[in-house]
């Protein structure tokens, strides 16, 4: 844990204008700065970096925040990650909080082996172009594959020279342990002699990379035909190297795949560099191992669009086969495409031109549902009971989807492709989700939703008005307004009138105060807490309430802030200049906004309030219930009546 002093510290120092400039050529204009969004492939720059309010906001793709965000957005870089990179940039040493020694002591161990890999890489690397036998055998590998000095480069491809201990000796020779030598798998530790030897002695190497750049392991490719020797091998499984949790080329693809929001996957590292060659950097490797779940949740940070690339082979399609439930699992939109007999990705690209390529990606490209379908009917197709099974493969995978709108997509999708009615496979997907009882909670399924309950115009007029009070709040809650209040008190016969009054007071306090009457929450969950964080935060002190937020280390809250101020500009995107008019002129009807925001939404919230109640009231009549309705609507009716005054 990074201790909170260091991230106070890196939050007071870090510029947003400065971190921001590293990565995307940034123009000032007026107050702020302009630049082409990096998250879309725009032409006319929607990219606005606020100095005075230390946040950007893209237009084009709707993302914003604050210094930190931006850094996990741009190079995926974890919470602690994004701390750790601004504080080397503005050379903060960072202090860690106490951890236990068994910890520590497991930390210090995963740095070592991250360290020695790091210096292997360069060992490999500088073996390949530099010496004689590297050359000769290796780079000219490389080269007669088609490799360009430029992947070699980039990839940082490398060659173990065919000697026992070259590795080890060297890396003793510069001071590392022979320990993370061999926890790392780089070399092998003989029984009962001193002797160490280099595992990937005589291979070319191909060194995998998390998804921040760090090595954790490679692999090794032999470079004799001979049928006795494995043609790959990879390093051990080890503190840092975990097979089912790397993807090769995520960290070299990364940024193309969020960029393109797709990402295609690929059977081995050649055909992730050849691809790379051709113009098609949103691509990564299993490395040969079928695709696991973790796999998968590393592209999901990045996209929800996966293409897998396979051979046409018997193994290529079993392996494409088994991938396409589990992508379904998660969310992510799945399709296939599979290469010509005797093709892979890597030969493929290497004999084609890159209009070709792309051009072929685009044609061959199918949903999962065709892919099934034309996998599985080609031998069967006026057979029946073999159709029948088709149609259940699939109905299986679209199981596995937990959006019903695309559920009903596919569905309809899958009568289509098969020539059978809706009906009939509505209802073979509804006996199939009975049937596995146990996701059907989760999943509900399609049949038994009603589409009444779906009215997005109200939910959509709750969420505005309840981002309108966050956005009051942030903006103006620390000011003094003047409102129109109802006063009921006796007059001097002793008679109880109700009349209005001018009452002055904090913006916060009237809409917490006003809020709290009706014991109604927030719908939204984000406005929720957003709510509550702010009301306390002005309770603490009055103004800097905004920047505690925005400085939080909640990464999604701080989002949410940023979007909500920079939508208020995004109407001056030309003249942000002149936005103290605006204030301005908000603030004078400051107390007429505030009042008709919060009467509409409190009115709005107690509607629902009221019909929850009505359907409890249905279930089970009780008395209080019904006490409450009446309350409520009671309280509808002044708060109405308020209404109609302020409007
Ligand atoms: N693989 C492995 N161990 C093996 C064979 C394969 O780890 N013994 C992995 C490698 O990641 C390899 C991928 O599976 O890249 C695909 O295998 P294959 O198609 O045989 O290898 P290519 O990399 O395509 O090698 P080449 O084109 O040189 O034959
Ligand atoms: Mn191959």
């Amino acid at each position: 844990m990074i201790k909170k002093t260091t991230i106070d510290q890196v939050y007071e120092s870090a510029r947003v204008e400065e971190v921001i400039g590293d990565f995307i050529s940034l123009k000032k204009s007026g107050t702020n700065y302009k630049g082409l969004s990096p998250f879309t492939k725009e032409k006319t720059p929607s990219f606005m970096v606020s100095p005075v309010k230390q946040i950007w906001k893209d237009f084009s793709s709707g993302k914003g925040g604050n210094v930190v965000a931006f850094l996990m957005e741009h190079e995926h870089f974890s919470y602690p990650e994004a701390i750790k990179y601004l504080a080397k940039k503005y050379s903060i040493e960072i202090e860690e909080s106490k951890q236990s020694e068994e910890n520590k002591k497991l930390n210090n161990q995963r740095e070592s082996m991250y360290l020695i890999s790091d210096y292997a890489c360069d060992f490999f690397q500088n073996c390949l172009i530099n010496s004689t036998e590297g050359k000769a055998l290796a780079l000219s590998y490389f080269k007669e594959r088609g490799f360009t000095d430029n992947s070699i480069k980039f990839f940082r491809l490398g060659y173990s020279p065919d000697i026992l201990d070259s590795l080890s000796k060297n890396a003793l020779k510069n001071g590392y342990n022979i320990d993370f030598l061999i926890s790392t798998g780089l070399v092998i530790a003989k029984d009962g002699s001193s002797r160490a030897i280099d595992r990937f002695r005589g291979r070319i190497i191909f060194p995998i990379r998390s998804m921040s750049g760090r090595v954790q392991g490679f692999g090794g490719r032999t470079l004799s035909n001979q049928k006795k020797t494995a043609k790959y091998i990879n390093s051990p499984e080890s503190e840092v190297y975990n097979k089912s949790k790397i993807l090769y080329g995520l960290f070299e693809s990364k940024k193309s795949i969020a960029k393109e929001d797709a990402c295609y996957i690929v059977e081995g590292y050649t055909d992730v560099i050849q691809l790379h060659q051709s113009g098609i950097t949103n691509v990564v490797s299993s490395s040969g191992t079928a695709l696991t779940s973790d796999q998968i949740r590393l592209i999901k940070r990045l996209t929800s669009n996966i293409i897998l690339l396979f051979d046409s082979d018997p193994a290529g399609i079993r392996a494409a086969l088994r991938g396409v439930d589990l992508i379904l699992e998660q969310g992510i939109n799945v399709r296939i495409c599979t290469f010509p007999s005797g093709e892979d990705p890597d030969s493929f690209a290497r004999n084609n031109s890159e209009h070709v390529i792309k051009k072929f990606l685009e044609d061959n490209t199918k949903d999962f549902i065709q892919f099934k379908a034309r996998l599985l009917s080609d031998n069967s197709k006026n057979d029946p009971i073999k159709k029948t099974q088709i149609v259940n493969e699939i109905i299986k995978s679209i199981s596995k989807i937990s959006d019903v709108i695309k559920q009903e997509y596919y569905l309809k999708s899958c009568s289509d492709i098969m020539g059978i009615s809706e009906q009939a496979v509505f209802t073979s997907f509804a006996q199939h989700n009975n049937k596995s009882k146990i996701n059907s909670s989760r999943r509900a399924s399609l049949v038994k939703v009603p589409k009444k309950d779906l009215d997005l115009n109200k939910i959509d007029s709750k969420y505005i008005l309840e981002k309108q009070i966050i956005s009051i709040l942030l903006q103006y809650g620390h000011l003094e307004a003047e409102y129109e209040e109802i006063v009921i008190k006796p007059d001097e016969k002793g008679e109880v009138i109700e009349s209005f009054e001018n009452i002055k007071s904090k913006v916060f306090e009237k809409i917490f105060l006003d809020l709290q009457q009706d014991e109604v929450e927030l719908a939204d969950p984000t406005f929720r807490n957003l709510f509550n964080k702010l009301i306390s935060a002005y309770q603490l002190k009055s103004d800097s309430a905004v920047n505690s937020l925005m400085f939080s280390d909640n990464h999604n809250l701080s989002s949410v802030v940023a979007d909500i101020i920079m939508e208020t500009e995004k109407y001056f995107l030309h003249s942000w200049d002149s936005k103290n008019i605006f204030v301005k002129d908000k603030t004078h009807d400051l107390g007429q906004l505030v009042c008709e925001t919060i009467l509409t939404l409190r009115k709005s919230l107690i509607n629902d309030k009221i019909n929850i109640l009505k359907s409890e009231l249905k279930k089970n009549n009780n008395k209080n219930l019904l006490e409450d309705i009446i309350n409520y609507n009671q309280l509808k009716k002044t708060v109405s009546k308020k209404l109609n005054r302020v409007l």
